[in-house]
C-alpha cells in the first residue's frame, strides 16, 4: 500500500470499477486492502457506437453480473468508479479524443443516475496510474509519480504522496512539431509508422525527457497493453532523471484506480463519525 490517504481507515472492504476501452467495458469487484480483484473480471464488447446512452446500458449490465455475486459489497455502501479517456472534472467529460464525440460535456452523474451505489467517473489514465502509485510499481513510494499509458493515445496520471491531481492530459502536448504527441508516442502510432522497437524506445525517451522538463518527478511508471513488452523498448529509455519502470497491474489498473477513487471520494464526502 502506497502512502495513506485520510479516507483510507474508513474506506469500505470492497467497490467495484469499470473501465470503458475502445474495444471492451471490462468491471470487477476490488479488495481495496489488496488492490486486487475479487472473483473473475467481467467483460462486454464496447457497443458501436459508443455512445454515452449506449456505454451506460454496458455499464448496466456489467453491475448486475457483479452485483449477483456472493461476495458483491453490501448495498448500503456501494461505490462504483467508472473510466472514460477523456478530460473529467465533477463527474462531467470535458474532452473526447479517441471516444465517440458525443461524450462531450456528458454529465455522467446524470447518465448513470438509474445505476445503484455512489458512481464516481475519472479519467482512464488517472484510475491506472491511481492504482500503480498506491498498490502497483510506486506501491509505499512518496514523492511525485507519474504514470504514462501507451495505448491508442497516450494518457497520464500525477500522483504525489499517493494524491491524484486529475487530468494532466500530457499526451496532448506539443511534442517535436508534433500535437498533439500522443501521435507519435503512442502504441498505436508504433504500429501506424512501423517503428523498430529500438527507435520507439528512443522516442519514448525523447518525450518522458521533455515531460520531465515540464514536471520534474521521482519515478515514471509506464503502462498500457504495450508494457507486457517493455523488455523490448526501456532498455531503450535511459539517461532520465527520474526512474523509469513497467507497470505492475496491467490488466486490471484500470478498474482497481477507479474502484479506489470512488470509495474514497464517497467516504471523504460522508465521513463516519467515529465513538469517542
Ligand atoms: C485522452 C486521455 C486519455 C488517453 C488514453 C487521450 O487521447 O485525451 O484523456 O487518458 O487518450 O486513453
Amino acid at each position: 500500500m502506497g502512502p495513506i490517504s485520510p479516507a483510507l481507515p474508513q474506506l469500505p472492504r470492497r467497490a467495484i470499477g469499470i473501465d470503458v476501452g475502445g474495444t471492451g467495458i471490462k468491471g470487477g469487484i476490488v479488495n481495496l486492502q489488496k488492490g486486487s480483484l475479487t472473483g473473475k473480471r467481467f467483460r462486454i464488447p464496447t457497443p458501436r457506437p459508443a455512445t454515452p446512452q449506449a456505454v451506460a446500458g454496458v455499464i448496466g449490465e456489467i453491475l448486475d453480473e457483479l452485483l449477483s455475486r456472493e461476495k458483491a459489497p453490501a448495498a448500503e455502501d456501494l461505490t462504483v468508479g467508472v473510466t472514460v479517456p477523456g478530460i473529467v472534472i465533477d463527474n462531467v467529460v470535458l474532452s473526447a479524443a479517441n471516444i465517440d464525440e458525443s461524450w462531450l460535456d456528458c454529465d455522467t452523474t446524470q447518465l448513470l443516475n438509474n445505476l445503484p451505489g455512489h458512481i464516481s467517473t475519472l479519467n482512464d489514465a488517472d484510475a491506472a496510474g491511481l492504482a500503480e502509485a498506491r498498490y502497483g510499481a510506486g506501491a509505499n513510494k512518496p514523492g511525485t509519480i507519474l504514470t504514462v499509458t501507451l495505448g491508442t493515445g497516450v494518457g497520464s496520471a500525477l500522483v504525489h504522496d499517493g494524491v491524484l491531481v486529475p487530468n494532466s492530459e500530457l499526451g496532448h502536448l506539443e511534442f517535436e512539431g508534433e500535437k498533439p504527441a500522443e501521435r507519435k508516442v503512442s502504441a498505436s502510432a508504433r504500429e501506424r509508422l512501423d517503428m523498430p522497437w529500438d527507435e520507439y524506445g528512443e522516442t519514448l525517451r525523447r518525450f518522458l525527457a521533455h515531460v520531465e522538463r515540464i514536471q520534474p518527478v521521482s519515478k515514471f511508471i509506464i503502462g498500457g497493453g504495450i508494457s507486457k513488452r517493455s523488455e523490448d523498448f526501456l532498455p531503450f529509455v535511459s539517461g532520465l532523471r527520474a526512474e523509469v519502470v513497467p507497470a505492475q497491474l496491467t490488466n486490471n489498473a484500470g478498474i482497481v484506480g477507479a474502484a479506489l477513487y470512488a470509495a474514497e471520494r464517497a467516504t471523504l464526502k460522508t465521513p463516519k463519525v467515529h465513538e469517542t
